[in-house]
């Protein structure tokens, strides 16, 4: 049995040149049932009039070395003595080869579906002979059987869909490359393939996988008419009134799939290998960082980015702004929005030091815990938010946003100008972000204690390893409802709490969520917001469009282990 192994062209330049059938040739390993409609549709399954003018025109263009076309369900006979094209390259002098994958493999594969076919069938008929009969334990065991059908069905078309589509692909463009390779007194080789609609990805994929160039020609077809009635019952009228218009559409190599470009714009002195990462893991081709970026830096680098892409890849292009000062970060994103103009515009992201993501990610969490709890509206609630850092600052433009009465407090006792700093956060937030805060500082116990005490929900936002909220404090606040923590380095922020506390009731009425519940969640809205971000589009993502994703993927939330169950066939 010949065995399937692609060996790559050596000291060959190959060409092929894929032209898309108008129908997809049809093919199977299990015969599927025929109805007299899809009898019918039979006879579309050729080729047009059109096409047969389209590749006359082309092989005298192109001059191809040779042409291959799937085999399909025909035999060899039909290929080659009943096919219309055959007669085409024959009038040509142009080799003509069917391509597929070997008959010996076909069966081989067909006859590993063969037992689950069988019992699918028996299945089947088991549940005919039920349906005629009715009673409690016979409505049992037909959900059994059906649910066990299921089962079988999807793993015959999955194995159907791997032989049909990669495994026959795969032996396509082997026998594309033998032929090829028969041509050894040529270095450089065209070849047409004729190829159904179905297959043109996968054969394309597979030939530039090899450093094949490949071009991709399409013929779409019009109907141009004055006046068509479809509902005549003279086709022929019908046809004499009607023009088709045929056009070819060429897809250059590599056109329809420009890599995903992300440029990592990073105001810190090393770009950061989270958002790096983060992004691979979002499916972008290259991550190309940048570390120190100015404004000015910022705009060359768009310019030369958005001007080499040209406005088709453009739409395959990220700018992710980092940095952990987001000052810093936001005259970078008003440089490169101002820089990009239409038709050359790209999605950028800004998330400084993972500030945007990780407050989006503390505000959704709790408003949905508040709900689930029957705890009322985040909206309606007293906030205090510990640490100025971007974390805490963003946190409180958002709870603001929301309708929230906010405190933002440093307490750093570090922090020698402490009052007059409190003020100029609060106005930064006033004149940056058009929200009203109010800025503290409470380095001491007691200030601290205020603090607390006129809050609903307290958001623990100060630098990693810093204890701020002792146990013994909990015990003389009245209103506290929830505690957030986002510090993950020990000491947590917390005295109490657990990295992965999801609304834990530490004492009564007082409900904690730890720093990597929020993790968990920051990671998927930004690895969300990056896979938006690679698709077309000239969007700005930032805090907002973070929390507005945040809310969406705690609704959709599905926990697997929550929905687990086992089916029991009740003993008899
Ligand atoms: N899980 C995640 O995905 C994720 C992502 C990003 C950040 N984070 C965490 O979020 C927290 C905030 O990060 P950030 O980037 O906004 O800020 P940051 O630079 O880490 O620090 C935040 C604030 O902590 C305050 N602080 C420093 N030492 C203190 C002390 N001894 N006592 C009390 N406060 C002290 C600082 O002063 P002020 O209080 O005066 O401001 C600083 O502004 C950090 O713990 C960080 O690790 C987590």
């Amino acid at each position: 049995m010949k065995a399937l192994e692609i060996v790559p062209l050596k000291d060959k330049k190959l060409v092929v040149l894929i032209v898309e059938k108008e129908y997809n040739e049809p093919f199977w390993i299990i015969e599927p049932p025929s109805t007299p409609q899809s009898r019918g549709l039979h006879s579309l399954f050729q080729s047009s009039i059109a096409f047969h003018k389209f590749l006359s025109t082309l092989i005298d263009k192109v001059n191809p070395d040779f042409v291959t076309e799937e085999l399909g369900m025909r035999s060899q006979k039909e290929f080659y003595e009943d096919n219309v094209l055959a007669q085409i390259f024959r009038n040509n002098n142009i080799s003509f080869f069917s391509v597929d994958i070997d008959e010996n493999a076909k069966a081989y594969l067909a006859t590993n579906l063969d037992e689950k076919t069988e019992s699918r069938d028996s299945m089947l008929k088991a549940l005919a002979r039920l349906s005629k009969e009715k009673n409690e334990m016979k409505s049992i065991e037909r959900e059994y059987l059906v649910a066990y059908g299921q089962c079988l069905q999807l793993e015959i078309e999955e194995e159907e869909r791997e032989v049909s589509f990669p495994v026959r692909e795969s032996w396509i463009v082997m026998d594309i490359l033998d032929h090829a390779r028969e041509l050894d007194t040529k270095e450089e080789i065209t070849c047409l393939h004729i190829c159904s609609p179905e297959h043109v990805e996968g054969i394309r994929n597979l030939l530039e996988s090899l450093d094949i160039q490949v071009e991709v020609l399409k013929l779409s077809k019009k109907i141009v008419s004055a006046h068509i009635d479809s509902r005549s019952d003279e086709p022929r009228n019908l046809l004499q009134s009607m023009q088709i218009q045929v056009k070819p559409i060429i897809k250059k190599s590599g056109s329809y799939n420009s890599p995903y470009l992300l440029f990592y714009l990073d105001t810190d002195e090393r770009a950061s290998s989270f958002d790096i990462c983060m992004a691979y893991d979002a499916g972008y081709n290259a991550v190309i960082p940048y570390d120190n970026v100015t404004p000015e830096d910022a705009e060359k680098i768009v310019q030369d980015t958005i001007f080499s892409r040209g406005p088709k890849a453009v739409k395959n292009t990220c700018f992710f702004i980092g940095g952990r000062k987001a000052e810093k970060a936001e005259k970078v994103l008003e440089v490169v929005k101002n820089t990009m103009f239409p038709p050359f515009q790209a999605n950028v992201v800004i998330d400084p030091g993972g500030a945007y993501t990780t407050a989006a990610a503390m505000v959704a969490k709790v408003e949905d815990a508040l709900l689930s709890h029957n705890l009322g509206d985040l909206r309606d609630k007293s906030c205090a938010v510990l640490g100025t850092g971007a974390v805490g600052r963003i946190t409180a433009v958002l709870l603001a946003k929301l309708g929230c009465e906010v405190t933002i407090a440093s307490l750093n006792p570090k922090r020698v100008d402490g009052k007059e700093y409190a003020q100029k956060v609060e106005r930064l937030l006033a004149d940056r972000h058009k929200v009203n805060v109010s800025g503290a500082f409470a380095p001491t116990s007691v200030e601290k204690l205020e603090i607390l005490k006129k809050a609903d929900v307290v958001f623990c936002a100060a630098t990693r390893g810093a204890r701020i909220i002792e146990k013994e404090l909990l015990k003389e606040l009245k209103l506290l409802k929830v505690l957030v923590d986002i510090n993950a380095v020990s000491p947590l922020g917390i005295e109490g709490i657990d990295l992965k506390d999801d609304m834990k009731e530490v004492t009564p009425g007082i409900f904690m969520i730890g720093a990597l519940t929020i993790g968990e969640l920051k990671h998927e809205v930004e690895k969300e917001i990056l896979r938006m971000a690679r698709d077309k589009g000239k969007q700005v993502f930032n805090y907002n469009q973070a929390i507005q994703l945040a809310r969406k993927l705690l609704r959709k939330k599905i926990v697997p282990s929550e929905f687990t169950l086992t089916l029991n066939y009740p003993p008899v």
